[in-house]
């Protein structure tokens, strides 16, 4: 569908681009509007300068999260109207555990409301006060569900995934001597389990290669530790396989997401992104009594183990979503989508994160804003002129989401200083993108007027979502 068609070509006059469309079409649409620059100013102040503040009828183009906030399609809507509303054993939870067990290989299926509930109950589950969680790179939500459970995180990501322009095509690989070197070092007794993601997020939405689970699983085998996956956006992770890995250009994004998960032991599920629905999770394993332990820990925090905090529609539609997900033309436009605003900040010299990830455009706030010192949010900055400019939202992925050292007390001051756009699935069209990519650019130009925040509350768990500044 990307691809360029040769049967346009006439006569020798051969054009020079095919462009390609969204496979669907519109059938219902959501008005929004812009305010103006005293409203948008206002509103900005009033949340503090943190987007997560902001009302959402406040914003015009919404690129906070893909979290949640994809449109769903019709034959979605019409599974939710097929929700058995069962306190206990609702059809719909058979599907839905039918449908993860083809789609990702594990043998026992446990439902959550989202991905931290599952985050929660595994990390509760499994590690002992004191193990290490060596892991490629940080999510916010999932280490500190690991440190809250008493383990301590360790980065054993390649060192590429934390270098802006390196073009590396897996930065979200494992670095299998990092990862030894930990094992050699505290033990493997002391390993609670190796905990993968794929795509990383924070690293850009990068990808992992097959090699590297593979690799992997051998050398948790040599030392008899567990391997588990994060697969919140592993179906897009599965099309970069597709894509770039040598022998998997003919096998099929459905078949890659399965070998995948094969080499793992267990997943947990953040349903809002690749699963195109609003609510919903599930960790799955294929440790018999882990699962038994799960689905008593499930009764107490989410729900009873047959719908896990979600409606009997709502899993009714995230089964139909996990069908949708590894269709190749949807992976094709949505990753295409993607690009097309990454590569016209591309033209634009913008610095970005490369090569562009899965689900957002990352722009790099400390090359954006060079004279603004990491203490200052660099990217919080660039997140609330952006809003300030055009009414677009979108999310800092630096100093603020990093939080402070649990042990001393200071800012993480991460290698990466990131603002996110991350585009909803589905919902916005590339007239959308032309207006994101003017108003990053007016931001851009603007930059050497630009001054860093200081930030005036700080609550103590996931301070990103809450935290309060004030312009300097
Ligand atoms: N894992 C990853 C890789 C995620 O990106 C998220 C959420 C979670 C786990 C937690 O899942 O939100 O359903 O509880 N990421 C969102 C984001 C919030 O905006 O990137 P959740």
């Amino acid at each position: 569908m990307c691809e360029q068609d040769n049967r346009f070509q006439t006569m020798g006059q051969q054009f020079q681009r095919r462009s390609w469309a969204e496979p669907w079409k519109i059938k219902m649409v959501e008005p929004i509007e812009m305010r103006t620059r005293e409203q948008r100013a206002q509103a900005i102040k009033d949340a503090g300068y943190n987007t997560f503040l902001l009302r959402s009828e406040d914003v015009y183009i919404d690129l906070l999260t893909d979290s949640g906030t994809s449109a769903m399609s019709d034959r979605q809507w019409s599974a939710m109207m097929m929700g058995d509303e069962a306190y206990a054993g609702s059809r719909n939870y058979y599907e839905l555990e039918a449908t993860v067990q083809e789609y990702y290989t594990y043998k026992y299926f446990v439902p959550t409301h989202q991905g931290r509930g599952a985050e929660h109950m595994i990390s509760q589950a499994v590690i002992k006060k004191g193990q290490y969680v060596p892991g490629n790179m940080y999510f916010t939500t999932t280490r500190l569900h690991q440190e809250m459970a008493g383990g301590i995180f360790v980065d054993v990501i390649i060192d590429e995934a934390h270098n802006t322009i390196s073009d590396h095509p897996f930065k979200g690989n494992v670095c299998l001597d990092k990862l030894t070197a930990l094992i050699k070092d505290k033990g493997a007794e002391n390993i609670a389990y190796v905990s993968i993601a794929g795509t990383v997020n924070m690293a850009g939405g990068q990808p992992m290669s097959m090699k590297n689970v593979k690799d992997l699983r051998a050398l948790c085998d040599q030392y008899n530790i567990k391997l588990y996956l994060d697969a919140t956006r592993m179906a897009e992770n599965a099309f970069f396989i597709q894509e770039r890995e040598e022998g998997y250009a003919n096998v099929s994004i459905k078949d890659i997401l399965k070998e995948f998960c094969s080499y793992t032991d267990a997943a947990w599920m953040s349903s809002k992104k690749d699963h195109l629905v609003n609510i919903g999770g599930w960790l799955a394993v294929n440790d018999e009594a882990l699962f038994e332990k799960l689905r008593n820990m499930v009764v107490i925090y989410e729900g009873l183990h047959t719908y896990g905090g979600m409606a009997g529609r709502d899993m009714a539609a995230l089964a139909q979503g996990i069908r949708e997900c590894v269709n190749e033309d949807h992976m094709a436009s949505r990753i295409g989508q993607v690009r097309y605003l990454g590569s016209l900040l591309e033209n634009w010299d913008i610095p970005i994160v490369k090569p562009i990830g899965g689900h957002a455009i990352f722009l790099d706030a400390k090359a954006f804003y060079p004279h603004i010192p990491q203490d200052q949010f660099p990217a919080q900055t660039l997140a609330a002129e952006l809003y300030l400019d055009s009414g677009v939202r979108c999310m800092e992925r630096g100093n603020v989401s990093a939080g402070r050292d649990p042990v001393t007390g200071n800012h993480r001051f991460p290698k990466l200083e990131l603002a996110r756009l991350t585009i909803p699935r589905r919902v916005y069209t590339q007239a959308h993108m032309d207006v994101v990519g003017e108003a990053i650019k007016a931001c851009f130009d603007n930059r050497n007027n630009t001054k860093g925040l200081k930030m005036v509350y700080e609550p103590e768990y996931l301070r990103f979502f809450q935290a309060r500044f004030e312009s300097l």
